[in-house]
């Protein structure tokens, strides 16, 4: 697994993995965090595993790390990066292409190139963004042809750095990864087309209700 967003000394991804990698079968997870020089807070460090230590003091100094987290032994161990830790660099590529899932909550302002990395190095990815980007023209087409789709959930709540929660209604999870509800089958209701009026500019109808008939559709 990658975490390429994450610094594990206070992401909660690195929680998760510690809790349940073992059960998981996860052999490693894989974390580099970005260090832009710009972090004038102290995060909160959430967890007391003796070889991590809050990294802000590193971030002002623009130092990234790559942690290497195993589930089995609960043992992490940690490099310096050559660069500032951007997904986009040669040395995070690099981890990229040796990993087979990446999860991460990546900046919801580069996602789009974010998610591009991935497609290009054919990862199977977990990640969180904003729900409006499924109509955005880079990232329709992928849905359209079967290379992203919706995970379970939504993602509500986000811990902040001041131990406070953000609460959310727009945030979920894009996947490749298999999920169940695409097994289904999507019954179509035979409509009268006529009642929906049709876009000047496009070759569309515009359907402004409907009746959640799958698990997608009551998402
Ligand atoms: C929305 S936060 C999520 C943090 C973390 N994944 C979590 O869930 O707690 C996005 C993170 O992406 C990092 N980031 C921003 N630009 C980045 C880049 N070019 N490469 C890697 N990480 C970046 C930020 O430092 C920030 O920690």
């Amino acid at each position: 697994m990658y975490c390429n967003c994450d610094d594990p000394t206070w992401s909660n991804f690195f929680k998760f993995f510690t809790k349940w990698g073992v059960k998981l079968g996860i052999r490693e997870v894989h974390f580099t965090n970005y260090a832009n020089g710009k972090r004038e807070f102290k995060q909160l460090t959430l967890f007391d595993l003796d070889d991590l230590v809050d990294s802000a003091e590193d971030d002002k100094k623009g130092t990234a790390h790559h942690w290497i987290y195993t589930p089995a032994t609960n043992k992490t161990i940690k490099r310096e990066l050559k660069g500032n830790g951007d997904f986009a660099s040669e040395e995070c590529v690099a981890i990229l292409e040796k990993c087979d899932i990446v999860i991460t909550n990546p900046p919801f302002s580069i996602f789009n190139d974010f998610l591009a990395l991935l497609i290009k190095h054919k990862k199977q990815y977990l990640i969180i963004s904003d729900d409006n980007k499924l109509s955005n023209v880079d990232i329709f087409p992928l849905v359209k042809d079967n290379k992203l789709w919706l995970g379970y959930t939504r993602v509500k709540k986000f811990l902040q750095p001041d131990g406070s929660y953000a609460v959310f209604g727009n945030k979920c999870w894009y996947t490749n990864l298999q999920v169940s509800y695409r097994k289904q089958p999507i019954i179509l209701h035979p409509q009268d087309l006529s009642q929906f009026k049709k876009y000047d500019n496009f070759d569309a109808i515009e359907i402004l209700k409907r009746t959640a008939t799958t698990a997608v559709d009551k998402f």
